[in-house]
């Protein structure tokens, strides 16, 4: 349910809050990095993108997660975010909807002031989805698994 990382899990985090450093978070100044592991084992980058709009904003996890889709993988696998300076960073309700859409990763994040491992479905209980339910999938068609 919540667990210590493991070493690979650690480097991952570690891997975005390099990223972080690269973050656009003019006005709020909290710079977030995510990495997004795919069924491939490669990793996708994101970092959040602020904007004077600030609805139009993107949060770093959508932003990697995006990196994931246009590389053609549909399952993500693993799923960092790191915040600068060592603050506490679990992802928003708006992406883990987004990454529900594509299954259930394991979340690698620190809350509590700790790096833990958490599975995204023991974050999101219900999330939404229109229809039959069906989600993610290989990449090739542009639908999900079922063929939507
Ligand atoms: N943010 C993320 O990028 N990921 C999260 O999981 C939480 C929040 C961003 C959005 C905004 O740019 C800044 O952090 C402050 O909310």
């Amino acid at each position: 349910m919540n667990r210590a990382p493991e070493l690979a899990e650690r480097l991952l985090f570690q891997e975005a809050a390099t990223l972080a450093q690269s973050a656009y978070a003019p006005y709020s100044g909290f710079a977030v990095g995510a990495v997004v592991v795919g069924p491939s084992g490669r990793s996708h980058h994101g970092v959040n993108v602020e904007n004077a709009s600030y609805p139009a904003g993107l949060c770093a996890e959508r932003a990697a997660l995006a990196a994931m889709v246009v590389c053609g993988e549909r399952s993500p696998r693993y799923v960092a975010v790191a915040a600068v300076d060592g603050q506490d960073c679990l992802p928003c309700g708006l992406c883990l909807q987004a990454l529900a859409e594509f299954g259930d990763p394991a979340i690698v994040a620190r809350t509590g002031g700790e790096v833990r491992v958490v599975q995204l479905s023991d974050l999101l209980t219900a999330p939404f989805a229109c229809g039959d339910g069906a989600r993610g999938g290989p990449a090739g068609d542009g639908a999900g698994e079922a063929g939507r």
